[in-house]
């Protein structure tokens, strides 16, 4: 499932010992596993082979350029969100025309680019911002492509503020007001609306919930006669992070592959955290143990601000010792592991079993792939931490850790303060 394991008490990512890491370099930081990575790219390329789909890595999980191009090069396309993705996905190389752009609150600025950039297509959120593409579209005399993104009110289980499928989220368009603006397409003369996109949510371990969206999709499509080129299904693939059974790519596509059948149009997957998840652990150093007066607390060197999906979902990461304590002479004590940041919500794990941990000893966070470095912040004027890769044995630095004068670099003090 993924690469990092261990081999006697330690902790390797695919041939490297963890520890040997954390000993060179500075603590904390992301480590990913090139082959995790790939694997997991490939998992759903071959599940759903039969359809050559235009898989298109969701970005916002995970952005560094090294993780993108490695993605590129096996042949992914790109999620986008924002006109920062999109000059990133640039400088990664990826072709335009396998970029898909997603978003209910578009810039007209960005917007332009995106055109300018001859992406594939906008997954459109409201008639408003469909309106908007097609007046920048005819101002540079061009045609664009649109996916209407439905929303099919669908509540899969998962956390509420990642659940994006039902009526009472900001996202996408009801079928009442998809059907009306498919009637007037034609005032709309410089956007061909070709295509329809659903992402009910993310972290969702059952296909079920998907299956019955692409159903109402579908129906949607036959009962209006829509002539429809992409059916983007969007992502929201679940990994495991502690016990969840979520299903595999093939159980996936084999429940999402016979309800599109022979149909005409080529089949867009959004996926982020299915690909990226598993590749990465935030490694942090033991700073000090504290016995609270009913709690107590092993402080590490890593906070909220390098990972924030605990404190702000309540997420579960495992935690691992990246150098196993000899057992025989230590019984293992309950502790929340917690951060340095000046917030009670600044923990990666609240009553967990670990053998005493000594100060200096590593652990790694892990699944911190997805939604790790993304999420991150320079809150309590931390620096960013530095990204490494393991690629064929061998350690990439794929991120420089800032420093002080980063944090600084862009602010200003007017003379008048001076
Ligand atoms: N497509 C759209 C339109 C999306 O909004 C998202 C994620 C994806 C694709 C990719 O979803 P994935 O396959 O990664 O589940 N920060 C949260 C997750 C936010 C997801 C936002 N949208 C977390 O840490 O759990």
């Amino acid at each position: 499932m993924h690469e990092f394991r261990y081999k006697g008490n330690e902790l390797y990512c695919e041939n490297v010992r963890v520890r040997d890491v954390a000993d060179e370099v500075k603590t904390p930081f992301y480590l990913y596993s090139y082959k995790t990575l790939i694997d997991h790219y490939r998992k759903l390329k071959d599940a759903f082979k039969s359809a050559e789909p235009l898989i298109c890595f969701s970005m916002k999980a995970n952005s560094n350029l090294a993780i993108l191009k490695a993605l590129v090069k096996e042949g992914a396309g790109l999620d986008i969100v924002s006109g920062g993705e999109l000059y990133k996905a640039r400088k990664a190389g990826v072709e335009p025309q396998k970029i898909v752009y997603a978003g209910v609150g578009k810039k007209e600025e960005e917007i332009v680019e995106a055109i300018k950039a001859n992406i594939l297509f906008f997954n459109v959120e409201s008639e408003s911002e469909l309106k908007l593409i097609n007046r920048v579209a005819s101002r540079k005399g061009r045609v664009v492509n649109i996916a209407l993104r439905i929303n099919p009110d669908i509540k899969p289980k998962t956390h509420d503020y990642i659940t994006t499928g039902t009526k009472t989220t900001k996202f996408g368009i009801s079928f009442d007001d998809a059907r009306i603006i498919f009637q007037r397409q034609n005032k709309y003369g410089n956007v061909l609306i070709n295509g329809l996109h659903v992402h009910i949510g993310s972290q969702i371990t059952e296909s079920k919930p998907f299956v019955a969206a692409i159903k109402r999709i579908l129906n949607f499509i036959d009962t209006n006669a829509l002539n429809i080129k992409w059916l983007n299904i969007g992502g929201g693939l679940g990994i495991i992070y502690a016990d969840e059974k979520p299903q595999t790519a093939e159980e996936f596509a084999r429940a999402v592959l016979p309800l599109i059948g022979e149909r005409k149009f080529r089949l867009i997957l959004e996926p982020g955290r299915f690909i990226v998840g598993n590749s990465g652990i935030l490694v942090t150093k033991v700073l000090y143990t504290k016995k609270g007066a009913n709690k107590d607390f092993v402080i590490v060197d890593a906070g909220m601000n390098d990972l924030i999906r605990p404190s702000i979902y309540g997420a579960y990461h495992e935690i691992l010792s990246v150098t196993k304590p000899i057992t025989y002479n230590l019984k293992p004590k309950t502790y929340d592991i917690v951060g340095p940041i000046c917030e009670s919500g600044d923990f990666f794990g609240k009553n967990r079993k670990l053998n005493e941990p000594a100060q200096g000893d590593f652990l790694a966070i892990m699944g911190a792939g997805a939604y790790g470095f993304s999420m991150s912040s320079n809150y309590n004027a931390r620096p960013r931490v530095a990204e490494f890769m393991i690629i064929k044995g061998k350690l990439h630095k794929i991120r420089q850790a800032e420093n002080y004068s980063d944090l600084v670099k862009k602010e200003i003090i007017p003379s008048v303060l001076r």
